[in-house]
């Protein structure tokens, strides 16, 4: 993995699941390596894995904090709970995907597997999660542990590595039914590589399902306020390179696959929802709010009171001082976000439905 050290070898805490948990695991594990993330993501001599299982031991826990078990962004609609617009996404995709019980089925950059579970119960596939983060794992594990029954359980594994090795090293070569990669695959920018061991991993007639963070094409890569959101969200997001749309297109064309389905799902969800349209940043873009924990959590007064106490613990020796720093980053992950996707420069939900042939 990488440079082949453990980067999450200090993260002890497997943290306990409640809004006050996760606060607890933001404290309590070391967040101090912001720094060295930051510097690193300079140095052309990594890979881009390396700084992605980095930053995901720097963000696991305050992505659990402001966004529960599902580390992704939704179409909105009127009136609907984020928790039940993430859901709909996620059963969006089981229902593209055309999952049944039996089949098998891999989630490629699982996170903490909440979409995982959520599509598991929606379809009783035997579905395989991977993550290139081992403090993921350990958090999926115990999260299934609490949520799932031990026939749910039985259908579930979760695996540390990475998904551009993964035959033979996770899956023998033509296993599996169908593959769905959800916000994940953003972060290797040549998705060929990433789409080609999708491609080794599946059957003959194996469905691929993907939700790409890409730049749209209103991105003028001549323009700076564009060229500083892009880089914003890049670094706040462990993201070494966003590309446009064409790079997934391209990707699974050369990687054997023929694409059924295609579209921006932010342009889609206006078509559909009409005047009942929410945007997919529109708690980010809040400057508070007190609906529910989470609508706090994410708007900015949220964010900030977060890294106010963290930046006070830090103060008196509570946690590392630069605990806040991380939590500096990802507010500017978080603004840049919004940025994006106001001038819809930017997309987190390009779909694309692809069959190997
Ligand atoms: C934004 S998170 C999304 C997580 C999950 N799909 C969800 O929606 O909750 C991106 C995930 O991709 C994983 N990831 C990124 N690059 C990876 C790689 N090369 N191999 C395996 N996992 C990877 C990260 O560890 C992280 O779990």
């Amino acid at each position: 993995m990488g440079s082949g050290r453990s980067c999450n070898a200090r993260i002890s805490e497997d943290g306990s699941d409640s809004y006050f948990g996760y606060l607890w695991s933001i404290m309590s594990n070391s967040k101090d390596a912001v720094n060295g993330y930051e510097g690193r993501f300079q140095d052309e001599s990594l890979t881009e894995r390396t700084t992605t299982d980095e930053y995901y031991d720097l963000a696991t826990d305050f992505y659990l904090y402001g966004w529960g078990s599902s580390f992704h962004f939704a179409t909105r609609f009127l009136g609907e709970s984020l928790e039940d617009s993430i859901v709909r996404h996620e059963h969006f995709l089981a229902a593209k995907l055309g999952l049944r019980p039996g089949q098998k089925v891999a989630d490629l950059g699982m996170g903490v597997g909440g979409p995982l579970r959520s599509i598991q119960k929606f379809s009783n596939a035997d579905v395989t999660g991977v993550t290139i983060n081992d403090y993921q794992v350990r958090r999926a594990r115990k999260f299934t542990k609490r949520e799932c029954s031990a026939a749910m359980a039985s259908h579930i594994e979760y695996k540390q590595g990475d998904f551009t090795k993964l035959v033979p090293e996770v899956f023998a070569p033509e296993s599996l039914d169908a593959v769905y990669y959800i916000e994940s695959s953003c972060h290797i920018a040549n998705r060929t590589e990433v789409f080609l061991e999708s491609a080794k991993a599946l059957k003959k007639g194996g469905r691929l399902f993907s939700y790409e963070w890409v730049m749209t094409d209103r991105f003028n890569p001549n323009d700076p306020e564009h060229l500083a959101i892009k880089k914003g969200i890049e670094i706040g997001d462990g993201i070494e390179e966003l590309v446009g749309i064409r790079g997934p297109l391209e990707g699974l064309n050369n990687s054997g696959f023929r694409i059924i389905e295609h579209g921006d799902l932010v342009d889609l969800a206006e078509e559909w929802y009409g005047d009942y349209n929410v945007p997919w940043y529109f708690e980010m873009a809040q400057f508070y709010s007190f609906s529910s924990f989470r609508s706090f959590a994410l708007s900015e007064f949220g964010q900030r009171a977060l890294g106010t106490l963290l930046w006070l613990a830090g103060q008196v020796g509570l946690v590392p001082e630069d605990a806040s720093k991380t939590e500096q980053m990802l507010r500017q992950a978080s603004i840049n976000l919004v940025k994006g996707g106001e001038l819809k420069i930017f997309t987190p939900m390009y779909y694309v439905v692809a069959e190997k042939i």
